[in-house]
């Protein structure tokens, strides 16, 4: 049984297409997000609001679904200081971040897959964003950097596990199109779930899908 661990600046939008550091494109004029979005690798700076989206997310997202005492025992701080530790130590694992009007709303993070799956190389280890930023399309756009990220690492395939009770699991299925693989047991806060892994044999396809 596993114990769930889980674990990238533009000029201002004036319309159009932007570049970021890592060189690719981000278009959020499109979409229903008047204010200003861009994407960049993470710093170990960036460790306190990449905790705090992390814990505030963990507790939307998972209220009645682990364990209350568990989302209650989540601590910004000890969140900061293992997320500094990590950013500081990155070991082939990157993290993104989304920031609205210079606050970080969301992040990503991602690397080679930790079982060593043959077949899928990448994983898509944890992507959280604020509640009110949902379904405004930067999950898709953060998926976008780790896929390009890990395929100049060398990767061409990738997979992400989600809890089987995941409200925001059909974003995998229905946006990404991300294929079941296998299902594994685990345990949160003492209590025992289920966990879904979905694959992608072909990144190049994926960031098609997500333009
Ligand atoms: C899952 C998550 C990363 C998706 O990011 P997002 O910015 O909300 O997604 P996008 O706006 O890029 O894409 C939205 C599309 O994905 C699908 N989608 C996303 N969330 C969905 C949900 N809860 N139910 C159904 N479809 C969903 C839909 O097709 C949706 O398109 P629509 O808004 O036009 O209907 C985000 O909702 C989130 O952080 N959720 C909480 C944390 C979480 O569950 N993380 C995954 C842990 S592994």
């Amino acid at each position: 049984m596993t114990k769930r661990n889980d674990d990238a600046q533009l000029p201002q939008n004036q319309g159009g297409h932007r570049e970021d550091r890592t060189g690719f494109e981000i278009d959020a004029t499109t979409r229903p997000l008047d204010t200003r979005m861009h994407i960049r690798q993470a710093i170990s700076s960036d460790a306190s609001a990449i905790a705090r989206v992390h814990v505030d997310s963990w507790r939307t997202t998972y209220e009645g679904i682990v364990p209350e005492s568990y989302l209650a025992s989540l601590s910004y701080e000890e969140r900061a200081t293992r997320w500094k530790l990590t950013l500081e130590n990155p070991e082939g694992f990157f993290v993104f971040v989304a920031e609205v009007s210079k606050e970080i709303v969301g992040f990503v993070s991602g690397g080679r897959d930790r079982s060593n799956d043959q077949e899928y190389t990448g994983e898509l280890r944890a992507i959280y964003i604020l509640d009110p930023y949902r379904r405004k399309g930067i999950g898709k756009q953060l998926v976008s950097a780790v896929v390009r990220k890990l395929q100049e690492q060398g990767h061409s395939s990738m997979l992400v596990w989600v809890l089987a009770q995941n409200p925001h699991r059909r974003f995998y299925e229905e946006k990404l199109g991300g294929e079941f693989l296998r299902s594994k047991p685990i345990e949160i806060g003492g209590a025992k779930y289920e966990e879904f892994a979905y694959g992608w044999k072909d990144l190049g396809a994926l960031l098609l899908r997500l333009r």
